[in-house]
């Protein structure tokens, strides 16, 4: 390989680095087809899930709670959106937002 060849070489393995690293960033964050939104539900809290517990985050963020998480955790869970993150979360709507949570996400899930 003479000294044109090489640099030649090394260009194009440059351009491959490049571009590569890119592509596979890319391809990492490539989200799940079903995790960015709620899982569709006929339980009430369905809708008032995705009135009110999507406009921060993505639904991913219910999806990496653990499956075995009871009714309380999602309790809490929903409380502290309104407490420390001030999601406008009306009282009244989380019993169901809750209900929906445990039964979807939670340990209250259909086997
Ligand atoms: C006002 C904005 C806002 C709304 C509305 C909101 N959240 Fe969040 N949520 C946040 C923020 C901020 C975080 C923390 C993000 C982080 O740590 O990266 C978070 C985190 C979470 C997490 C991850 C676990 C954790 O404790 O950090 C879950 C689960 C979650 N939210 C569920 C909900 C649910 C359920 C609702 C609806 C009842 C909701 N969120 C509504 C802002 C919001």
């Amino acid at each position: 390989m003479n000294i044109k060849q090489f640099s030649l070489a090394a260009v194009v393995l440059a351009a491959a680095a490049l571009t590569h690293p890119a592509h596979a960033v890319v391809k990492t964050i490539e989200l799940p087809p079903d995790g960015a939104q709620l899982k569709p539900s006929p339980l009430p809290g369905y809708a008032k899930a995705q009135a009110n517990c999507v406009a921060c985050h993505s639904a991913e963020y219910m999806l990496y709670q653990p499956p075995t998480a009871p009714r309380g955790y999602w309790d809490a869970m929903v409380h502290r959106m309104k407490a420390v993150f001030k999601a406008p979360i009306d009282d009244a709507d989380m019993p169901a937002i809750v209900d929906y949570l445990a039964k979807t996400y939670g340990n209250e899930q259909a086997k």
